[in-house]
């Protein structure tokens, strides 16, 4: 098995802030509800000329740019997301063509807010197998174009950004263990009813406001919770280490009551969680490397910290990776 090291991290976020109170204008809600409810506090907005691509390749650059990094030399590139720019081709091979790897092969992958952390474990499997030497692992969205902006319940939770890491094999490695789950059950929980095979898109579909996100928030709290908690007490267990041996872990940033509920069940300190919801709130499958950044810019993860990347959402999705860092 070839080893397989975690080598560079770049993101994106939109420069245009929403705060609270900015959606207090448009929809019947106030700073107070939200903060209280999800801890987010404001949330970036795409300008009208960007999209998912814009803003993958824009994150894609950075580690690129950042670690002087030939595009030439990228072999496979996968980007995670729920929004992409048209149903096909993919976001993928457009980060493709825009940062010029032209020696990579692109494909997307659609498993929500656990995209990014199933994407790390994709990429990690054919490095380890050697059938690439890199990849680079994109989460992106922009979810502000499938919100409806008249439904207060959905319409303050999320926001757009873009994540990228290059995985390399290495020395080391660095990929401990990881679960990857789903749950076809819980698909009502949150989805997007047309636009698809099921309800293709027909001027009811826009009349009936069918082209947006649905979500049944409290269904999907209490769903969400058990699951979460046993991939992080299973990841550990593969590991053979203890979950108080895990220095940080980043969750896909969906609620800080969802956190806070996980931290307390399994008697971790909430100190231990990344959360960076109260900037960007929740970005989907952006959200773990928009927090990951933030966790080494903050220094809160030094070199051998193990560090759990914990993604949860539609689908039902779940997905936990535990890395050395
Ligand atoms: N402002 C003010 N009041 C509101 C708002 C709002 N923005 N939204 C809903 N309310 C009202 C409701 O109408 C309801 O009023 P009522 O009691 O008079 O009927 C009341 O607030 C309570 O509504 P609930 O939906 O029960 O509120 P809850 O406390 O469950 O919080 C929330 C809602 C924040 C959505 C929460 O359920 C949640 O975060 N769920 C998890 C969602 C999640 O994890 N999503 C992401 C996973 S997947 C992914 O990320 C893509």
């Amino acid at each position: 098995m070839i080893p397989i090291k975690l080598s560079a991290l770049g993101i994106y976020v939109p420069t245009k802030v929403m705060t609270n109170h900015d959606i207090a204008k448009i929809v019947d809600t106030s700073d107070e509800w939200i903060r209280t409810r999800t801890g987010i506090i404001e949330r970036r907005i795409a300008a009208p000329e960007e999209n998912t691509s814009t803003l993958a390749t824009a994150a894609a650059r950075q580690v690129l740019n950042k670690h002087g990094i030939d595009p030439l030399a990228i072999e496979m590139i996968l980007v995670a997301t729920m929004m992409p720019d048209t149903p096909f081709p993919s976001v993928a091979c457009k980060v493709q063509n825009s940062i010029g790897a032209t020696n990579a092969f692109a494909f997307d992958i659609s498993a929500a807010c656990s995209g990014f952390v199933y994407g790390l474990e994709i990429a990690a499997q054919f490095i380890k197998t050697g059938a690439v030497r890199n990849a680079l692992v994109i989460g992106a969205e922009v979810l502000s174009r499938c919100i409806d902006w008249q439904d207060r319940s959905t319409c303050v939770l999320f926001g757009d950004g873009a994540g990228a890491v290059l995985l390399e094999s290495g020395q080391e490695n660095c990929f401990l263990s990881s679960v990857l789950r789903a749950d076809g059950s819980g698909q009502d929980l949150l989805f997007m009813p047309a636009g698809g095979t099921t309800l293709p898109a027909s001027i009811q579909t826009v009349e009936n406001r069918q082209h947006f996100l649905k979500m049944k928030g409290k269904e999907l709290f209490q769903a969400v919770v058990p699951i979460v908690c046993d991939a992080i007490i299973d990841t550990c267990e593969q590991a053979k280490i203890s979950i108080e041996d895990v220095q940080l872990i980043v969750p896909h940033q969906a609620n800080f009551h969802i956190i806070e509920e996980v931290a307390v069940f399994l008697g971790i300190p909430f100190e231990r969680f990344m959360c960076n919801l109260h900037k960007y709130g929740n970005t989907s499958a952006a959200s773990i490397p928009l927090a990951l950044f933030d966790a080494v810019q903050e220094g809160k993860i030094v070199p051998d910290d193990y560090v759990m990347m914990l993604g949860f959402g539609a689908g039902l999705t779940c997905a936990a990776s535990l890395i050395r860092w």
